[in-house]
């Protein structure tokens, strides 16, 4: 997956070296860090793969560093973009209303009824601490009506189900908010919409993608002056702000999160992401 952005790092001349994510989550980090060659003095370093549970971050950080090789952001950092509830407070502004609490053991709706309650009967959609199931959108995402316990439960348990052993700390509700529809995604039949993905680097914009690579954006271009303000107190040397336009024409964040982990879409120039990243590396 990650081959072609291998590929481009190296055409830019950044030194690249190849780890295991296998073994990282094994919580193996010496055998999953083998390959990687220590620095002679302390290099800032980028983690590109796949989304990381924040203790296995700081083993990858902590591995590194004992290489001499300091990731781009520290583990508080990591967390703070990777885990919605750690932002919200400081986004809230620009998001859609969220209720969130942690969630141990089986999932009990009583115990979340002051999260849910928040919402009256208006549409939610649910997710855990980082993830959602965008692509089974019906059976366990969306929910039409917050205050139908039926349609909750069925929701929230299919959410649950799929997310198994990836599930990440607890349980997120927003208020759904009426998006610039695109199409319906080809595979799953989700509802697309007009959502960009922008990259930060040392807290200024970096890139900015369409984020889907199907349906036609039309005129569509983000708006980031609105986002300039929240985005320079975000203690994150890399992120990702996904920004959507609301039917009525304003702006909002969909999530953060951290640039290491985030992906790039089809339609984005791997050679010019890495361009970029080492031009605003200061290298
Ligand atoms: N509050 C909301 N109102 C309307 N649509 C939403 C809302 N939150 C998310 N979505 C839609 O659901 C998709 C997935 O939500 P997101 O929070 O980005 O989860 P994931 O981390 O799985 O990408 C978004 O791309 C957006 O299209
Ligand atoms: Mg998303």
């Amino acid at each position: 997956m990650y081959s072609d952005e291998y590929d481009s790092a190296n055409s830019n001349q950044l030194q690249v070296s190849l780890l295991s994510f296998e073994e990282i989550k094994k919580g193996k980090i010496e055998s999953a860090l083998k390959r990687v060659r220590a620095s002679e003095e302390k290099t800032e370093g980028i983690y590109r793969g796949w989304m990381l549970k924040p203790n296995q971050y700081k083993q990858l950080y902590d591995g590194l560093l004992s290489k001499n090789i300091e990731l781009t952001n520290n583990p508080i950092q990591y967390k703070f973009c990777h885990y919605l509830p750690e932002s919200y407070d400081l986004i809230k502004e620009y998001t859609p209303k969220t209720t969130f609490k942690s969630l141990k053991g089986e999932f009990n709706i009583s115990e979340f009824e002051n999260e849910i309650n928040a919402f009256g009967n208006k549409p939610i959609v649910i997710k855990d601490y980082v993830k959602s199931q965008k692509h089974y959108w019906k059976e366990a995402c969306y929910i039409p009506d917050a205050s139908n316990t039926e349609q909750v439960n069925s929701v929230i348990s299919k959410f649950i189900e799929l997310q198994d052993v990836d599930f990440n700390e607890g349980l997120v509700f927003r208020e759904f908010i009426k998006l610039e529809e695109l199409t319906n995604h080809s595979a799953s039949g989700m509802p697309l919409t007009k959502e960009f993905r922008v990259f930060v680097r040392n807290n200024k914009v970096m890139a900015t993608y369409k984020y889907w690579d199907e349906g036609d954006y039309q005129d569509v271009e983000p708006v980031l002056e609105r986002f300039e303000n929240v985005m320079s107190k975000i203690d994150s040397k890399f992120f990702t702000m996904d920004i959507a336009k609301k039917k009525d024409g304003e702006w909002i964040i969909v999530e953060l999160g951290d640039g290491q982990v985030a992906g790039l879409p089809d339609n984005a120039n791997k050679d010019e992401f890495y361009k970029k990243l080492r031009r605003n590396a200061g290298v």
